[in-house]
């Protein structure tokens, strides 16, 4: 074979678009806490991103433009969840698709069908339907360990694995909506990818906590700064607690694109401590903060969780301590410990 410069040119710039094409990906719900932090790790391995938000022109996405690599590769469609052409659009030339976004709503609603099954459920359905006309080669789903965990019938003291799933009925009954949406909407991702043969995978994490990168708070966070400013509030009903830091959840979630052989549902979190030993450490950590340590409610054993199909395909998490440093570190600094913080939906 004879070569001619201009030959060889058009073809390393053809390799170059197709190696281009093959990166490209999706996150939906950018602007997130969990989603900034996975366009930052793909930006940061040379991933182009296309994101979606309600808004790219509203402040609360403008940590994303500041991104390393973002300039260039990072791309911002506006899309609300209900709306299918604005998913395609964004998903369109994509081969692979994070779906991020969904009604994190832990707080009364008047209509929690409309307000919080209704976009999850709608919303994961508008994204794998798109993914299936522009042939995407993989979909990872982020669900929760709310789609795993609330399961009365499972046996005490077994540990809980990907086959244990939250029993819909029993949300409805507690009128737990945020974790019937998560459950609804896995399940029924998982079955439309056996159904129209979309390679689907879902993550289930824990308590996700970490350094924030966008300039709001979400709800997890939320929680951890109240427990750090003295109020038991989120943490009555348990008697253990999972958490995972975010970072980690990143890479699990890249983990889970780029492995051909990752298929499924997988947990994902760090290993369990007890409440009591989790405001202990806190304490020991930061003897000045008001942590309760002595009114806790006596409880049944939580069953635990295990992250042992992750770890067998290599995801590593760091320790709690770690993360529990960092994170407060970064609330410090942003000054997040001494606002008075209210739940702005
Ligand atoms: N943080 C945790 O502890 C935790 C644990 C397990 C699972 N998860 C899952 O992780 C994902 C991200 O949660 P997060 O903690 O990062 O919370 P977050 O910061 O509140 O992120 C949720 C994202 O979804 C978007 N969204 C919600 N409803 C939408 C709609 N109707 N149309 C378009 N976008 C919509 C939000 O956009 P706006 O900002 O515009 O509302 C936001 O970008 C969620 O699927 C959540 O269920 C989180």
């Amino acid at each position: 074979m004879i070569w001619d410069g201009r030959e060889q040119e058009k073809g390393e710039g053809e390799r170059e678009r197709e190696m281009e094409e093959k990166r490209r990906v999706c996150v939906t719900g950018a602007g997130g806490f969990v989603a900034s932090w996975l366009v930052k790790l793909l930006l940061s391995k040379g991933y182009f991103v296309h994101g979606t938000v309600r808004d790219p022109s509203n402040e609360k996405n403008a940590h994303l433009k500041k991104l390393e690599n973002s300039s260039e590769n990072l791309q911002l469609f506006s899309a609300e969840l209900h709306d299918f052409n604005a998913i395609a659009a964004a998903i369109a030339g994509c081969k692979g698709v994070f779906h991020v976004a969904s009604p994190v709503i832990f707080t009364e609603v008047s209509n929690p069908e409309v307000e919080i099954i209704m976009p999850a459920l709608e919303g994961t359905k508008n994204v794998l339907n798109a993914c299936s006309e522009t042939k995407v080669k993989r979909v990872v789903v982020v669900s929760s360990v709310d789609s795993v965990v609330i399961n009365p019938n499972w046996p005490k003291g077994t540990v809980m694995d990907e086959n244990c799933w939250t029993d819909e009925e029993f949300c409805r009954k507690i009128q737990s909506w945020y974790c019937l949406s998560k459950v609804l909407a896995e399940r029924g991702a998982l079955d439309y990818g056996k159904k129209h043969g979309l390679d689907v995978v879902t993550v289930c994490p824990s308590t996700v906590l970490g350094p924030l990168l966008q300039s709001t708070v979400n709800f997890s966070s939320f929680f951890f700064i109240n427990i750090l400013k003295g109020s038991l509030d989120s943490i009555r009903n348990h008697q253990s607690w999972h958490f995972v830091d975010v970072r980690d959840l990143a890479d699990a979630l890249l983990l889970l694109y780029e492995k051909p052989d990752a298929s499924g549902r997988y947990i994902c979190t760090q290993e369990p401590i007890r409440i009591a030993d989790f405001l202990k450490l806190l304490k020991n950590m930061y003897p000045n903060y008001e942590i309760p340590t002595n009114s806790l409610p006596e409880l049944d054993e939580d069953s635990e969780m295990t992250s042992e199909k992750l770890k067998k395909i290599r995801w590593k998490c760091r320790e709690l301590k770690e993360t529990i440093s960092d994170t407060v570190q970064y609330y410090e600094e942003a000054g997040l410990l001494s606002m008075d913080m209210k739940i702005v939906e």
